[in-house]
């Protein structure tokens, strides 16, 4: 009996300590990417309005079509954008750096399951809890409206960074 409820109480602090952020899914079905900061940087971004400082990163998939310049980007591309709060530096005021996390964004390439988004899903995790963002699915029209003015180049607003 004892062996029984030890082995219980091992099985739930196994499950347990499986990351949570696994179990994420946002209302569309999109579950959420933890690997995503292991991704390459494609560029930083710094949106004036939100005050908040980003990078944008892409699996190995969409680095690769990126920088051979492949639009649209093929199906298995993802792309992330992780926002956090930009703040001033306490050693230095001048330079702002990122402080608090604020969200991360997805968009998944599949072009027969997404058709009528321009073949991308969209998904959002907001705050520390990475709460799905939408009431439901139809949030993504809130996405895709926004990334419409960008359909010429796959709707992507964003261009990889220049380096020498
Ligand atoms: C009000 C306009 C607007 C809305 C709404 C919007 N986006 Fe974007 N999105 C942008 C802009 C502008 C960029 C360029 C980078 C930046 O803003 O930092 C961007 C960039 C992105 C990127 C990086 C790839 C790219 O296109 O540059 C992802 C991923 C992304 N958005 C996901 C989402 C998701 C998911 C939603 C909905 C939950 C969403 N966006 C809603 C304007 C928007």
């Amino acid at each position: 009996m004892r062996g029984i409820i030890l082995a219980c109480v091992a099985t739930l602090l196994c499950a347990g300590s499986l990351n949570a952020a696994d179990r994420l899914v946002s209302p569309n079905g999109i579950s959420y990417f933890p690997e995503y900061m292991t991704w390459k940087l494609i560029a930083p971004s710094y949106r004036e309005d939100k005050g908040h400082i980003r990078i944008i990163t892409g699996n190995g998939i969409a680095v690769a079509a990126l920088q051979a310049g492949k639009k649209p980007l093929p199906d298995g591309s993802v792309l992330a954008k992780v926002a956090w709060k930009a703040e001033k530096h306490p050693s230095f005021p001048v330079a702002t750096v990122p402080g608090a996390f604020a969200q991360v964004e997805f968009m998944v390439k599949d072009s027969r399951k997404y058709k009528s988004t321009g073949g991308w899903g969209f998904a959002r995790f907001v705050g520390n809890d990475l709460k799905p963002y939408g009431k439901d699915a139809g949030f993504v029209s809130e996405c895709f409206g926004c990334h419409i003015p960008v359909a010429k180049n796959d709707y992507l607003f964003t261009k990889p960074v220049k380096t020498p």
